[in-house]
């Protein structure tokens, strides 16, 4: 899958909250941009060659700009550091077409958002979008404390009491309590969740009895595996056959099925590397994946695998390539 890239111009960085400032980017020509839908991504290149995926945040109805919202982790991989030390309005810098793998359910009779910190910018978006066509939605937006909590005021404006603020003040058990929350599943209701992998677990957790299907979560990384506990497989070596050129390449455990479609001359996008963000879904003609990746259901599970993290159950894996 080949994403295409489009040159904008940053035209205004704002600080939102302690950490994090927004980025609004715009067409150097003052063209249209490709639309979006809410919960859609664009991935940021960087300058000094890093690629970051930020979740688009103002309203899905515009299209002479898009905004994101970057945290400053200082302790992270350097991506946000940089784009908070180097994008600077007036700079061009190169984003992918915004890409969805986080959108509002068509039928949903309601919907429950669940943020945490940073993890609000896909659900800002939602809830332009909610509150434009008028849908039964309510926002629960945990963060530390007041001060670190973005699009505060914006919130209240779009929002009003659909929203509710949980500061926890860095403490977990004063989080908020989800179990209580999630305890009822109503018939037509879809949860949404983005945050940190603390959140998303938790959720994951106090949701168990609600049917898969009406949870939906965005991933920024992937999900530690719990302190104590083994890895979901053991990494075998297994064959790779590709469909239309015939190659045929061996996946040795130190090697993701990715890095070894490239070293056999390969080509295939990507971007976070870690099966959060979708670049590399790759169909498969056969084969028992071991899917690893944070973004296909089961449904899509059945036609794609993502090649950067996913790896093969039987001796041989055939990919549509
Ligand atoms: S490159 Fe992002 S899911 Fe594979």
């Amino acid at each position: 899958m080949t994403i295409p890239t489009l040159q904008v111009r940053v035209r205004q960085v704002t600080w939102e909250a302690e950490d994090i400032s927004s980025f609004e980017f715009v067409s150097p020509k003052g063209d249209e941009l490709p639309s979006f839908s809410a919960g859609s991504h664009v991935d940021v290149h960087l300058p000094g060659g890093m690629v970051r995926q930020y979740s688009l945040c103002n309203p899905p109805t515009e299209r002479h700009r898009y905004v994101v919202a970057v945290l400053n982790e200082k302790s992270g991989r350097g991506g946000s550091r940089s784009m908070h030390q180097n994008v600077r309005p007036g700079d061009l810098i190169t984003i992918s077409a915004p890409r969805n793998n986080f959108p509002l359910h068509p039928e949903a009779g309601r919907h429950l958002l669940i943020a945490g910190g940073i993890g609000i910018t896909p659900l800002l978006a939602m809830v332009h979008q909610l509150n434009a066509i008028g849908a039964n939605y309510e926002l629960y937006y945990c963060t530390r404390t007041p001060e670190k909590t973005a699009f505060r005021d914006a919130l209240a404006r779009i929002a009003g009491t659909r929203v509710h603020l949980h500061h926890d003040g860095g403490d977990p058990s004063r989080g908020l309590d989800l179990k209580a929350l999630l305890w009822t599943h109503e018939m037509g209701t879809h949860v949404y969740c983005c945050g940190p992998t603390g959140l998303m677990s938790a959720v994951k957790t106090a949701a168990a009895h609600w049917p898969q299907s009406n949870v939906h979560y965005e991933y920024f990384a992937p999900l530690a595996a719990p302190a104590g506990t083994a890895p979901a497989s053991v990494d075998d070596t297994f064959e790779v056959r590709l469909a239309k050129s015939g190659k045929t390449f061996t996946v040795t455990p130190d090697k993701s099925i990715l890095q070894a479609l490239r070293d056999a001359g390969g080509d295939q996008d990507s971007s976070c590397e870690s099966g959060t963000c979708g670049t590399c879904a790759t169909v498969y003609l056969e084969g028992e994946p071991d899917h690893r990746d944070y973004v296909l259901g089961d449904d899509e599970h059945k036609k794609f695998i993502m090649v950067c993290v996913s790896r093969c159950k039987s001796p041989v894996l055939v990919l549509d390539l």
